[in-house]
């Protein structure tokens, strides 16, 4: 399988495929405060602002902020009023990711496809216009309460969507060099991995590429199986996590506890510079999960001569990890919500499609001390 970005050029789409999909369109959080979490977005990892909806844009129950850097576009949701539906998810969750955007080129057509195959539907297809051109937006359910929203913009030339004005405050951050979403993680219950593998085979036409057991991923105390999910032309990658039997509570399982249920675990942004994206993140607050020293004292044995100094890696404590394709260079947030359950990934790719299984155990268990800390091991 060859790796493809949406910024490479010729990346055709694959014949016969059931719902060609040309990239991620946004990705949304429903949160408890959009305003100041678009703002800590912008501060802490350089995005940018770009539209607003609510009160002002005659959207009475909820207010939205978009944020934007390369290819990545953000939407921080919150609702005006008690008793509503993203109040409830909140109360549920806590802050998380809602809606993964899939930016296609027939939302009508996506829409029919996957729920004549047995997707739930969330959202059938409506039309939104403003001055500049329509959206066609269309939605289905995956699993926990998260939801694929398909969206048609090819006769849009607007910001965002129809009905959102332009956000342009005074500040602005300067961006990280963040370009797009590499891949998003799900977590799923027990026994239910094979269950959402099936959904993107048949309902989505999805492959997939890579399968990971609790001998791959495990440590002394716990275990998760996992799959990863791709579209046909590789631009959308959907890893599913489960539990497996450990000694001590394994990560997923404490994710599963405090987010109430499946859901995404962490997205993973795409840099040309790693170094220069995690030292500028790290500047602004951002905090990353840290290996011991020792890893790096092994790390060139492992994945052979890689173009980075090592020096810089070990202080910021990025990892490494080689595949037969290349090799590629990555590091996780510490969870970014007050419950201990979604991160972010930075990654870096020179030639590797795959996800870093060499790092696995040294990441886990510098995931069990934080867990420790929590008293949630
Ligand atoms: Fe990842």
């Amino acid at each position: 399988m060859n790796y493809m970005t949406a910024d490479m050029p010729g990346v055709e789409s694959v014949d016969n495929e059931i719902m060609p999909i040309n990239g991620t369109d946004y990705v949304e959080l429903y949160v408890s405060n959009a305003k100041q979490a678009a703002y800590y977005y912008k501060a802490a990892f350089g995005f940018q602002s770009l539209a607003y909806a609510g009160l002002e844009t005659g959207v009475r129950d909820r207010e939205s902020y978009v944020v934007i850097q390369d290819k990545i576009r953000l939407v921080f949701t919150s609702p005006l009023n008690s008793g509503s539906d993203i109040g409830r998810h909140i109360d549920a969750h806590g802050d998380g990711v809602k809606v993964n955007a899939l930016w296609v080129d027939d939302a009508t057509k996506s829409y029919n496809e996957a729920v004549s195959r047995g997707a739930r539907s969330y959202m059938e297809p409506v039309t939104e216009e403003d001055e500049f051109g329509k959206v066609v937006r269309s939605g289905i359910y995956t699993y926990g309460e998260v939801v694929h929203v398909f969206v048609e913009r090819k006769d849009y030339s607007g910001l965002f969507l129809p009905g959102y004005k332009k956000w342009a405050p005074l500040y602005e951050a300067e961006e990280t060099g963040l370009m797009y979403v590499d891949h998003m993680v799900g977590n799923v219950e027990l026994g239910d991995m094979n269950k959402w593998v099936k959904f993107y085979e048949e309902v989505m036409g999805f492959k997939q590429i890579l399968s990971f057991d609790d001998k791959d991923i495990s440590t002394e105390y716990t275990a998760l199986m996992s799959k990863v999910m791709s579209n046909g032309n590789g631009r959308i990658k959907f890893p599913i996590n489960e539990p497996a039997e450990g000694i001590k509570k394994s990560q997923v399982d404490e994710y599963l506890e405090f987010y109430e249920g499946a859901g995404v675990q962490h997205v993973a942004m795409a840099t040309n510079d790693i170094i220069k994206t995690v030292t500028n993140l790290r500047d602004r607050g951002v905090e990353f999960l840290k290996v011991p020293n020792t890893y790096y004292d092994e790390l060139l044995d492992r994945v052979g001569s890689i173009d980075e100094d090592l020096e810089p890696l070990r202080e910021l404590g990025i990892l490494v990890d080689r595949d037969d394709e290349g090799y590629l260079l990555q590091i996780f947030t510490k969870t970014v919500n007050p419950r201990p359950t979604m991160f972010f990934e930075i990654i870096q790719r020179k030639g590797a499609t795959s996800f870093g299984k060499g790092n696995f155990k040294a990441l886990f268990e510098a995931i069990e001390r934080e867990q420790e800390l929590r008293g949630t091991l």
